[in-house]
C-alpha cells in the first residue's frame, strides 16, 4: 500500500522582513503565492523510517533525520502514540535549497501522505499546527493558492487571486542557507530602526484583480539586499531577465532562485530562453500560479 501527495513550491509577491525577535526569528509579512513546479512525495509500510529522493539535484537532499519529511512524519506518529516506521520517496521537482519551500513542501506532503496512509483523518487545523512546528513556510505548502503569512510567518490567511500569473524562474549554481541570509539582513541593518513589516494594499489588490502589471509594480522582498550580498552574482541574472523582456523580477524568498513575473505564457518561455543563452543561471523553468496545495495524487 502507498499513498502519494504532490506539493507545489512557492515565490513571496511580498516578503517584509521586521527587525529580530528574542527568539531569533523575524516578524513577516509574507505573501506567498504557489507556483506550478511541484514535488511528489510517496509513503509505504516499512519497518522502519527511510529516505529516497530522485530526480536531477537528489543528491543534494539530506536524506536523515534532517528532512523535514522525516520530521513530518516522527511528529505525526508521536502525536498519535506510533511509531513512523514509513518508507519516504520524494520525486524532487522544486530546486533544492532555492527559496522556493521545496524541503517545506515534502515535510508537508509526507505529513498528508502519512495521515492518509495510517488512516488518522486528523483535521486541518491538526495539520496545520504540526506544520507550523515543522517550519515558518511549512503550513502554507499545505494550503498553496495565495496566503498572508504573518508572526514568523506560520500564521496563515488566505487570499483571494483573480487570475492566472505567469512566471519563470531562474535557478542558480548551489543553495544559499535560509539562516545565513537572514543573518544578513541582521548585519545590513544593523543601528537601523527596521520598521514593523505590513502587507501592501497595492499588492493584494494585484492579486485579487489578477493585473499581471500591477502586481510587478508592488512586487517586493526585504531579504533581495541580503541575498545579493551574500551572491552577487544574482544581479546579473535579474538584468538579464529585464533585458528578456519581463515585467518585473526578484529573488525568490530567501534565494539564490531568482523568479520574472512575465505578462503571458508566451513570453514566459522567451525569457526562460534568454535566461538560459545568458549564462547567467543553471537552469529557467516557466510555471503559472496560483497552484493547489498538498493534494493525493495516488494510492495504491
Ligand atoms: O522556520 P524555519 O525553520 O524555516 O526557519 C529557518 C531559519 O530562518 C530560522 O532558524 C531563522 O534563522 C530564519 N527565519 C527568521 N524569521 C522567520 C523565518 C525564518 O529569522 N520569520
Amino acid at each position: 500500500m502507498s499513498v502519494t501527495v504532490r506539493v507545489p513550491a512557492k515565490v513571496n509577491v511580498q516578503l517584509a522582513v521586521g527587525g529580530a525577535r528574542a527568539d531569533g526569528f523575524h516578524d513577516l509579512a509574507n505573501v506567498f503565492l504557489a507556483v506550478s513546479l511541484y514535488d511528489e512525495v510517496t509513503v509505504s509500510p516499512a519497518s522502519s523510517l527511510t529516505i529516497t529522493c530522485s530526480g536531477p539535484d537528489a543528491a543534494q537532499v539530506p536524506l536523515d533525520r534532517t528532512n523535514l519529511a522525516a520530521r513530518a512524519a516522527e511528529l505525526l506518529a508521536a502525536r498519535h502514540g506510533q511509531s513512523p516506521d514509513v518508507h519516504i520517496h520524494i520525486a524532487k521537482d522544486i530546486p533544492v535549497a532555492g527559496g522556493m519551500a521545496g524541503g517545506s513542501a515534502d515535510g508537508a506532503g509526507a505529513l498528508l501522505a502519512c495521515d492518509v496512509l495510517w488512516g488518522l483523518g486528523s483535521s486541518r487545523s491538526e495539520l496545520l499546527s504540526i506544520c507550523a512546528e515543522l517550519g515558518s513556510d511549512v503550513p502554507f505548502s499545505l494550503v498553496g493558492g495565495a496566503a498572508l503569512g504573518t508572526g514568523r510567518g506560520e500564521m496563515l490567511t488566505e487570499l483571494e487571486v483573480g487570475g492566472d500569473f505567469h512566471w519563470v524562474f531562474a535557478v542558480a549554481d548551489g543553495g544559499l542557507s535560509t539562516p545565513a541570509v537572514y543573518g544578513e539582513f541582521d548585519r545590513l541593518n544593523e543601528g537601523v530602526a527596521v520598521p514593523a513589516p505590513v502587507a501592501s494594499p497595492a499588492l493584494l489588490d494585484a492579486l485579487r484583480t489578477g493585473d499581471a502589471t500591477a502586481l510587478a509594480g508592488a512586487l517586493v522582498n526585504d531579504l533581495q539586499p541580503a541575498a545579493l550580498s551574500l551572491r552577487p552574482s544574482l544581479s546579473a541574472t535579474l538584468e538579464a531577465g529585464m533585458a528578456a523582456g519581463a515585467l518585473a523580477s526578484l529573488v525568490s524568498g530567501s534565494g539564490p532562485t531568482t523568479a520574472f513575473l512575465t505578462k503571458d505564457e508566451e513570453s514566459a518561455r522567451s525569457v526562460a530562453e534568454a535566461l538560459l543563452g545568458s549564462g547567467t543561471c543553471r537552469a529557467a523553468r516557466v510555471a503559472s500560479s496560483p497552484a493547489g496545495g498538498a493534494t493525493v495524487v495516488a494510492r495504491a
